[in-house]
């Protein structure tokens, strides 16, 4: 197979079919599609039962006020019952829930049983310090047990959660904490990243000296550096916790009481708090989860490598996973300390069947070297998930072929923070699976790609990626600002949610992700997608990365520009630069050829992963590089700068 051929999206011919064994034994066979088609809101009630309530609903979807939705109103459950008492109750409270990893090399391993008596703890705890029903707790945690205990803690007493991930600056909780008026803030001492430990608590204290309303501070010990300490206000985890019973009683909750805020920053603007409620939420989590992921909760050993301070996190480490009494990895650290080879160790060491990972990563896999996963055993997994940004073919082939022996189905889940769970996703034991697309909106969802004028796009054609219909696991409304929902998902087309991304279906109706229409780029009156480009480049041999943008140009309109990070063996030189504008110009057509391409060793990325192409824009227009606040590394730019000639 040409490299060419990888590239180009819509003319990727390769096709992998279910392996005849999952195909068999599937959770979810194709029938699901046409039982939902025949009446989605029969499908979601039919799920919604997947879960224990404590007062079943009759109603599924009251949506007499769009775009504001009800998902089985009448129906009042505990969210934290679902996801760990009722596992005990069923007898499997020996079963471990959670294999924690600490990044220094420190593990644990936490049943059901365990779970229950230690959330129980938490809410005992939480409800001490005076937080109660329909309050706001903010939790800006490490990776430790201890965030899915204190998430599963407000669940459980009715208060909502919103998680900072612990990687945001004492502005960005701050505004965070004031925006939700949390009462309580949940931390640490610290957590480790890259071999050390790195200080958490810091970060509350002074974010605490610029917003009101914090009554008290409940921190974990991690690592035992030393801390600041309030008298009267900070409380440590372990002597407030631990003296707690374990008895709990959990009340049943309305299906729509608040279950967590989640910020999402966009582009512009002050960050969104994104609401999601309880029972129509949990449903999807653990639908989509069961569905996706083909678990089997007696055999299976899941891992998600995401952070629980971003949605991916929330619903397939914690709310999806749980309710379905799903036995998971949690690995606090980086995946290269204290070597490259963490992640496959991690898989070998637990039989880590279904692996849940960002292209990101994927990419950051290949580059460091398809020997460094070879060394391991990694035949146990056999489902392999992707999620965060469209994912290059050339990426999901290595996936496949590196990760997966070319034995697993690899599953490109689309979804955002707003939607709460998957939307788009291949099945794994139904779909023939085509490497960079997401395929198909899963049952019970609707999804579309239309055109500037809202009409639907026939196949083989680009344009946004909308949702026709309401979903249970919709965010609500943005915290505080029901007109702000209004303007930024339901006004671009009429009676339909705009997700922001663009997208074209190829000639079989399957879905392709393009990015976010920000990111789109008009050449000379073509609309040409990043992720195209990008997809192009990655195809050549000598390239790892890439992250492509259109800067103004006085005759074309934008310009393409590229920035592509070498793989280890191959160097920089005109004639690579030359042969990698040919190559995108061969694989997309000339017009795509990029007009300049940067060789750089770093790229501007976010803590979820996602490439800052604003800040690469700033470059390649030659203007002061705009705010890098929520950059994972702060100092990457100024690296990408130096290693430009000047004037470039
Ligand atoms: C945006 C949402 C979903 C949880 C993590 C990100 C992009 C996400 C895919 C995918 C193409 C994807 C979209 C989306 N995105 N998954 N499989 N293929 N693009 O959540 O931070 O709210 O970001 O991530 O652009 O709109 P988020």
């Amino acid at each position: 197979m040409s490299n060419e051929s990888l590239a180009n999206l819509l003319k990727e011919e390769r096709r992998f079919a279910p392996p005849a064994e999952l195909a068999a034994s599937a959770n979810v066979t194709a029938d699901a599609y046409a039982q939902a088609s025949e009446d989605r809101l029969a499908f979601w009630a039919e799920q919604a039962r997947r879960l224990s309530w404590a007062v079943e609903p009759t109603e599924t979807l009251d949506w007499s006020n769009p775009p504001f939705a009800k998902w089985f109103a009448d129906g009042k459950l505990n969210v934290a019952y679902n996801c760990v008492d009722r596992h005990v109750e069923a007898g499997n409270g020996d079963r471990v829930a959670i294999h924690f990893e600490g990044e220094p090399g420190d593990s644990r391993a936490i049943t059901y049983a365990q779970l229950k008596d230690e959330v129980s703890r938490a809410a005992n705890a939480l409800q001490e310090l005076g937080v109660a029903k329909g309050d706001r707790v903010a939790v800006y945690l490490p990776m430790i047990p201890e965030a899915v205990v204190s998430m599963l803690a407000c669940a459980r007493i009715g208060a909502a959660h919103s998680v900072v991930f612990g990687g945001f600056s004492a502005d960005a909780v701050a505004s965070r904490i004031q925006d939700a008026d949390a009462k309580v803030v949940i931390t640490a001492d610290g957590g480790y990243r890259r071999g050390k430990p790195s200080a958490l608590k810091p970060a509350i204290d002074e974010a605490l000296t610029k917003v009101d309303g914090v009554q008290k501070v409940l921190v974990v010990r991690r690592t035992g550096e030393e801390v600041a300490w309030t008298e009267g206000r900070d409380v440590w985890w372990h002597e407030l916790v631990d003296a707690q019973s374990a008895e709990h009683t959990p009340e049943a909750h309305d299906a729509e009481q608040p279950l967590f805020i989640l910020y999402t920053s966009g582009t512009t603007g002050k960050p969104k708090g994104i609401l999601h409620t309880s029972g129509g939420y949990l449903t999807q989590a653990s639908y989509t989860h069961h569905a996706v992921f083909d678990l089997k909760p007696e055999t299976d050993v899941y891992w998600c490598t995401a952070d629980i301070g971003w949605v991916t996190g929330h619903s397939y480490i914690v709310y999806g996973p749980l309710a379905n009494g799903a036995t998971q990895v949690i690995y606090e650290g980086t995946p290269d300390t204290p070597h490259q080879g963490r992640f496959w160790e991690i898989v070998q060491k637990y039989g880590v069947t279904i692996l849940y990972t960002a292209p990101t990563a994927i990419r950051t896999f290949m580059k460091w070297g398809d020997d460094i996963p070879a060394r391991y055993d990694l035949s146990s997994l056999r489902v392999l998930g992707s999620v965060g940004e469209p994912i290059n073919p050339e990426a999901w082939v290595w996936y496949r072929e590196h990760i997966g022996a070319g034995r697993t189905p690899i599953v490109d889940t689309w979804w955002q923070t707003e939607t709460g769970a998957m939307m788009i996703s291949p099945l794994p034991g139904v779909t023939e699976t085509k490497p960079g697309s997401a395929q198909r909106a899963l049952p019970g969802i609707a999804a579309t790609v239309v055109d500037d004028e809202a009409n639907e796009v026939p196949n083989g054609s680009g344009g946004y990626l909308v949702l026709t219909e309401p979903w249970p696991s919709m965010l609500r409304t943005i915290w505080g600002d029901d007109q702000r929902y209004i303007d930024t998902y339901w006004s671009r087309f009429e009676g339909r949610y705009f997700a922001g991304d663009g997208a074209k279906k190829d000639e079989d109706g399957d879905i392709w992700l393009l990015g976010r229409v920000d990111d789109v780029m008009l050449v000379s009156g073509h609309n040409i997608s990043t992720t195209e480009v990008e997809s192009a480049l990655v195809g050549h041999p000598a390239v790892a990365e890439s992250a492509v943008v259109g800067a103004s140009d006085a005759t074309t309109g934008q310009a393409i520009v590229a920035f592509v990070i070498l793989r280890g063996s191959a160097s920089n030189s005109e004639e690579l630069v030359a042969e990698l504008r040919n190559h995108v110009g061969r694989t997309l057509g000339p017009i795509a050829k990029p007009k300049q391409i940067k060789v750089v060793s770093e790229l501007p990325k976010t803590r979820s992963g996602k490439i800052m192409r604003r800040l690469l824009r700033d470059i390649a227009e030659g203007r002061e590089v705009g705010d890098t606040t929520t950059l994972a590394d702060s100092t990457v730019m100024n690296l990408i700068q130096s290693q430009l000639p000047a004037g470039a």
